[in-house]
C-alpha cells in the first residue's frame, strides 16, 4: 500500500495558472531586458534567441497581451469561486487570500522570531508573505499591463494624452519591471526555494502537494483545523512517483536558473548602458 505523505494544496487548474505565470513572466523578463541591455552582448545575445532586435519587441508585446489575458481569466475564476451565499463573510475566511488582521500579527511576531525574541507563529494555509507575492502580482500586472499597451501603441496612445506622458509611462514600466524582477528572482525565489522544508526545489506548484510532517511544522493551525473539520484524510495524497518528480525538478531547476540568470546578467551589464 502506498502511504499519502502529502497534503494537497493547488489544483490542477492552479498549477496551470502558475505555470503560465512562470512561463509569460521569464520571456517577458529576457525579451524586455534584451531590449534595455541592447548596447551590450548580454542584450543583443538574449534579442538573438527571439530572432533580433525588432523580434524581441513583437514577442514582447504578443506575450505580454497574452499574459493581460490571463489577468482577465483569472479574475474570472475568482467571480466563479467566490461564495457568493455567503457573501461578503466568506471571503475573510482562513482559505481566503485576502489579507486579515491575523496577518499583520503574524508578520510582527514571525520577524520577533527571526530575533529569536518569540515563538514561531502558528501559521494557517496562507502565509503573509504569500499573499503579499499573490496580490503584489495583481497590481503589478494592472501598472505594467497599462504602460505597456501605452508603449506597444504610442500613436494611439499620444492622441489621448501629452506625449511626455510616453516617457512617464516608460520609466513606470521599466521601474515596475525591475521591482518585479528583483521581487522574483531574489525574494520569491529565496522564501519558495531555500527554506529549511523545501530546499532545494518546493515542488508544491509543479505537484499540488507538500510533505505533511512539514506542513504540520510550518502550517500548524491548518493542520488542526483540518483534523477537527474531519478534513485531513480526504486530502491526503501519495508521492509522485520518481518520473514524475524528476519532470518537476527539471522544470523548477530551469526556470529558476533562468531567472537567476538574467538577474546576475541584469546587475553586472548595469554599468555599461545608458538609459
Ligand atoms: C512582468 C511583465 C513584464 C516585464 C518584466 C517587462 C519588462 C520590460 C522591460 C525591462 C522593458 C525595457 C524598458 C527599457 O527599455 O528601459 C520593457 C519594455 C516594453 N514593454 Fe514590457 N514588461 C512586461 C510586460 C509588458 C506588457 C504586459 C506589455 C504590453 C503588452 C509590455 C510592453 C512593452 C513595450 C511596448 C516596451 C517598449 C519596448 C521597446 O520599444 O523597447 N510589457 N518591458
Amino acid at each position: 500500500m502506498t502511504t499519502k505523505s502529502r497534503i494537497k494544496r493547488f489544483s490542477p487548474l492552479q498549477r496551470l495558472s502558475h505555470i503560465f505565470l512562470m512561463i509569460t513572466f521569464l520571456v517577458q523578463s529576457a525579451t524586455g531586458l534584451g531590449r534595455m541591455y541592447m548596447e551590450t552582448g548580454f542584450g543583443q545575445w538574449l534579442c538573438w534567441i527571439f530572432g533580433g532586435y525588432e523580434a524581441a519587441r513583437e514577442v514582447h508585446i504578443w506575450v505580454g497581451i497574452v499574459m493581460l489575458g490571463g489577468l482577465v481569466l483569472h479574475a474570472c475564476y475568482l467571480m466563479f469561486k467566490i461564495d457568493w451565499a455567503n457573501f461578503p463573510k466568506s471571503l475573510f475566511g482562513p482559505d481566503s487570500m485576502l489579507p486579515r488582521g491575523a496577518d499583520i500579527k503574524e508578520f510582527f511576531q514571525h520577524v520577533a522570531w527571526f530575533f529569536g525574541v518569540r515563538k514561531p507563529p502558528a501559521f494557517d494555509r496562507w502565509g503573509y508573505w504569500e499573499k503579499f507575492d499573490y496580490w503584489a502580482v495583481f497590481w503589478g500586472m494592472v501598472i505594467i499591463g497599462v504602460t505597456g499597451l501605452l508603449l506597444a501603441w504610442p500613436i494611439a496612445a499620444s492622441r489621448i494624452m501629452p506625449g511626455w506622458g510616453l516617457n512617464v509611462a516608460l520609466w513606470v514600466h521599466r521601474i515596475e519591471a525591475i521591482l518585479a524582477m528583483g521581487h522574483v528572482f531574489i525574494i520569491h525565489f529565496f522564501i519558495a526555494h531555500l527554506r529549511r522544508h523545501n530546499f532545494p526545489l518546493d515542488r508544491a506548484m509543479l505537484e499540488g502537494s507538500v510533505n505533511l510532517d512539514d506542513a504540520r511544522h510550518e502550517r500548524p493551525a491548518w493542520i488542526k483545523r483540518l483534523e477537527s473539520e474531519g478534513a485531513l484524510s480526504g486530502l491526503l495524497v501519495p508521492e509522485a512517483v520518481v518520473g514524475q518528480r524528476v519532470v518537476h525538478y527539471l522544470i523548477g531547476f530551469a526556470a529558476v536558473a533562468i531567472g537567476l540568470f538574467l538577474l546576475v546578467g541584469a546587475i553586472v551589464n548595469a554599468p555599461h548602458i545608458h538609459l
